[in-house]
Parts: C-alpha cells; structure tokens; sequence
C-alpha cells in the first residue's frame, strides 16, 4: 500500500502497513494441509524423521552404541515431542491473541491479521496432531509443572510478554524446520509439514516482533520489566518441553542414562543454543535480555 504526500489521512501507521503486508502475504501463501498432505501415504522404511544433528542424543557415547535402526526410531518419538509441544504452545499462543485483540478495533489490520493467524494456527495443530497419530509413538503431553505455568502466562501475560513467548517458541522451532523440510533423507510427510510450518510461521515472528519492539518502548514500566523477569523463565519451561524425557522410554532406552548422557553433551547444548541465537539476539536488541539476573535465567535454560 502507498501513501500520498500532503494527505495525512490515507497515512497508515507502522503497525497498519505491517499487517497489510502480512494480510495480502496470507491471502497469496496458505495452505490446507488437509488436503495439500498425503496422510494415506505410508512411512518411509529408513527415512528420518528429524535430522540426525538434532536429535537430543547425537553425538554422544550411547548415540555411537545405536544402530541407525534405533537412531532413527529415537528420531520418530522425539519428532512426535516435539509437534506435542508445538501443539500445547500453539494452543497458548491462540489465547494470547484472543486476549490481545479483545479491547481493540476490529476493523484494523492489526486486529484482522491476528485472527488469520489463530486461523493458521488451527490448521497447524490439528495437522501436528495428525502427524503424531500417524507416528503411532503415543502422545508426548508436556510435563505438569509446565502446564500449570502455560496456564498462567496465557491467562495473565501482559502484552509483551505474551508476544516474548510467542517468539521463544516460534523463532525455535523454525530454526530447527528450517533445516529439516529442505533435507531429502527426512519423512516427505514430515518435511510437508515443516515446509507449510515454515513458510506460515514466517509471518507470524514478523507480526510479534513488530508488535514487541513497538510494546518495548510503549508498554507501561510494569510490563516491560514483568516481560523481562518471566522471559527467563518462559525460557526455562520452554526448552525443557521440547523433549519429553518419556521419548527415552518410548525409543526402548534407559531414560535416566540418557538424561545424563543429553545432560552432558556439549553438541546437545551447542544445538540448543543455535536454536535460540536469532531471538536472543533480538530480544537483547529490544532490550528484553537485559540485566544480570535476567541473563543467568537464560543460561539456565541452556538457550543463552
Ligand atoms: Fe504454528
Ligand atoms: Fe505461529
């Protein structure tokens, strides 16, 4: 959309322009994985359905033991974690949307942009929960402890902290879907599934970080430092829901040894750390990493 010089009315804020971009980017690329998938299509024998570098035990003296049969067993349930994560992030991330919107104009782009995105949203975690009934490992429900915090954050997270905890997953999550569409010894179900995750999900880090940034400068004193205390913690609970240690169980492994074995891994911490390095240099950047005890939370979660 242009602007006239002189005519001050068809002017469109920053956060307007932003979501007509996003709208008109909707409108040209979305999918219906319903029917852009092929969920009849059986499973690969000796395909992965991660790549092998991600998979929480690489690299380690136990991951030198295993078959490639078992590795990629491992590499089925932690794929299935992880869209069980995806799905109970999502399902937070709607709420926060809802909540954000409530008191606002519905008839902006803003406002009209967040409700496409609970749409894709929709669509995203019913094709994850396809995905994991197709990976017949079980469901991966994240822990009880993060569920009750997931269920405070979406019921009270002020607004930057709501749209910091939609980047922490999203800006994760597409780090590691990045490289897993594109590459040819994965699942095609599952490198489908990544590619329309990727491609929607762009749009959505657009709209949070435009939204933080804005909300970093704007938000009253009280939600900018509440946002940068809990941003460590929402850190915490975020990595840690990633892998259920219950996929240990699932891949017919010793689940203590391998905690201890992942606990150690310098390439497992390398991993999580170039996971987050985009959002972490943002969030330093809007000035939510900020702080000495702000930062120590983050190291804690492994992320920083
Ligand atoms: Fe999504
Ligand atoms: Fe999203």
């Amino acid at each position: 959309m242009t602007t006239t010089p002189g005519a001050p009315s068809l002017l469109l804020s920053d956060r307007e322009l932003v979501a007509e971009r996003l709208l008109t980017a909707s409108a040209k690329h979305s999918f219906d994985p319903e029917t852009e998938l092929d969920w009849d299509a059986p499973l690969v024998p000796g395909l992965w359905f991660l790549p092998e570098h991600l998979v929480s035990l690489y690299g380690t003296p136990m991951w030198e033991r295993m078959s490639e049969e078992q590795r990629i067993e491992l590499s089925r349930h932690e794929a299935a974690s992880l869209a069980s994560a995806g799905i109970w992030f999502e399902v937070i991330l709607m709420q926060l949307l809802a909540r954000h919107i409530y008191d606002l104009d519905p008839r902006t782009g803003h406002v009209q942009y967040a409700l496409t995105e609970v749409a894709d949203e929709c669509r995203h975690s019913k094709m994850f929960a396809r995905m994991v009934a197709k990976l017949e490992t079980g469901w991966y429900q994240p822990g009880g402890m993060s569920r009750f915090l997931g269920r405070i954050l979406k019921t009270t997270a002020p607004t930057p902290a709501a749209f910091t905890a939609t980047l922490l997953v999203e800006e994760i999550l597409d780090r590691m879907q990045r490289v897993t569409f594109p590459d040819e010894r994965i699942q095609p179900l599952v490198r489908g599934i990544t590619r329309i995750h990727v491609v929607e999900e762009t749009r959505h880090v657009r709209y949070a970080r435009e939204e933080l940034r804005r909300q970093m400068v704007t938000a009253p004193l009280w939600e900018r430092s509440f946002t940068r205390l809990t941003s460590g913690q929402a850190a915490v609970v975020v990595a840690r829901s990633l892998i259920s240690p219950k996929v240990y169980a699932g891949a017919g492994l010793d689940v203590d040894e391998c905690l201890r074995q992942v606990r150690a891994s310098e390439h497992r911490r390398e991993t999580m750390r170039w996971s987050a390095e985009k959002l972490v240099e943002f969030l330093e950047e809007t000035g939510v990493i900020h702080g000495r005890a702000v930062r120590a939370e983050w190291r804690r979660s492994g992320l920083l």
